[in-house]
């Protein structure tokens, strides 16, 4: 009898591990909200329970707002009424049973910095492709992913937040045909336990490229996008998502860095059309689609930031990529550029992945603008060889070129002003690989 105590008391103890399948997983800490998300099992109910570290006793219950699709259950807590520049603990409880509470996880809200004190230092992570394998739906052979322990690595790192710059997970044959096929493959690796301390030691942001969204090179035809949209901000918690029409496109600030966050797939026509026909830029083949061009023109107008920074999955500037960048979609192209050299648009810095490389490429605009894509890849994924031809690209900087894993550490430091915003591609152990600074003063163009 005493031995069946013993087993139900062992039961109890450790069947929250199985009830909680994935999270914490933390979603943008505002000043005075955050978001946090589980994978969950069973039926029970949860709720989220959060206090100030130095005082205890305001601890505050916070019911989850569930989602269920097929077998996946999904609940996500949004912390409202906090205090900024504040460091809160919270972990999950069970409502309806003795099962023992989840782990306790922290977060710090940001400083109320604006009109009060110079715009804050700090620094964030960013990067792309990460494939983690399952042998019986890869292909045969070697596997495609490759180290996990990255991720370990950039959970030491005291970054306000990570971008995830699209190929974040990887859709296989046997999972996109089907709506649960994109569940499954979203569910079964958000809850890998390589992940498990990276999801709590910073807030998380993304943007998707074609393996999470769909087949290889999908775009707006893709006829699961609907439900790949679902997927999406079931397993991110941006701050917003697309407009009416559809599509994840936001933005978020930080200090006094904005981020635009664009979708490169829900609007896109096909790669396969050619750029231009009759001798000029094919008005039939969009990336963005004429919507969020405009959204992000409007943004970028409005924009009082230091360092504008556009993310996108695919590359914005490489002339020497033959297959998937801006470049090949050239009415989108034109527009965007003579956009920021017509309205002067100061501090833009554009980050993009897929590339399974990593590089900086850098175009002159009008005034000595430099205007730079900087690429980051892979953090799991295979890593792929620059051909000669890539490299002999003369916008291409040459010391920014890695071919390993890796992932993007980014600082901004600095005077009102004279902000620097240094690029740094890290390896999986946490080596500096090369680094590179972008000075506010430098990227600005003459006034009238
Ligand atoms: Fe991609």
């Amino acid at each position: 009898m005493r031995n069946h105590l013993l087993l139900f008391i062992l039961w109890i103890a450790f069947d929250v591990h199985a009830q909680v399948r994935t999270g914490p997983v933390l979603g943008p800490v505002e000043f005075r909200t955050a978001s946090v998300w589980y994978a969950l099992e069973g039926d029970d109910l949860w709720e989220l329970e959060c206090w100030p570290e130095a005082s205890p006793e305001a601890l505050r219950r916070f019911p989850a707002e569930e989602s269920r699709r097929f077998e996946f259950r999904m609940a996500k807590f949004y912390l409202t009424g906090l205090a900024e520049g504040t460091t809160y603990h919270y972990r999950i409880v069970c409502r309806n049973t003795t099962l023992p509470p989840g782990e306790r996880a922290s977060f710090r809200t940001p400083v109320l910095w604006q009109y009060r004190q110079p715009a804050p230092d700090f620094s964030f992570l960013a990067g792309s492709c990460a494939y983690f394998n399952e042998a019986q739906f890869d292909r045969p052979g070697r596997p495609y992913g490759g180290d996990s322990t990255i991720f370990e690595t950039m959970s030491k790192e005291p970054a306000a937040f990570m971008l995830w710059l699209g190929d974040n997970w990887y859709y296989r044959e046997s999972d996109y045909n089907s709506n649960w096929g994109l569940w499954y493959r979203a569910y079964r690796d958000r809850s890998l336990p390589c992940l498990g301390k990276f999801w709590k030691a910073m807030g998380h942001y993304a943007i998707w490229d074609d393996h999470d969204y769909g087949p290889n090179n999908e775009g707006a035809a893709f006829v699961f996008k609907e439900e790949a949209t679902r997927v999406f901000n079931a397993f991110w918690n941006n701050p917003s998502a697309g407009s009416r029409e559809g599509g994840i496109y936001t933005r978020f600030s930080y200090s006094d860095v904005d981020f635009f966050l664009l979708d490169s797939r829900s609007f896109r026509d096909s790669d396969e059309l050619p750029d231009s026909v009759g001798g000029v830029p094919n008005p039939d083949k969009r990336m963005l689609g004429k919507e969020q061009l405009q959204w992000l023109k409007n943004q970028l107008a409005n924009s009082k930031a230091s360092f504008k920074i556009i993310a996108n999955g695919s590359n914005f500037l490489n002339r020497f990529n033959r297959y998937d960048c801006l470049v090949h979609y050239p009415v989108e192209y034109n527009e965007l550029l003579h956009f920021i050299e017509d309205e002067r648009i100061d501090g833009v810095v554009m980050m993009s992945g897929d590339r399974h490389h990593s590089d900086v490429i850098c175009n002159n605009l009008r005034d000595g603008y430099l205007l730079c894509d900087i690429t980051n890849s892979a953090l799991t994924s295979g890593v792929h060889r620059t051909s000669d031809y890539e490299r002999s690209n003369p916008d291409l900087i040459a010391s920014m070129l890695i071919e390993q894993n890796n992932y993007t550490r980014a600082s901004v430091r600095g005077a009102s002003g004279e902000r620097v915003l240094k690029i740094e591609f890290v390896g999986t152990a946490g080596q500096a690989l090369s680094s590179m600074e972008f000075l506010q003063k430098d990227l600005r163009f003459l006034k009238n």
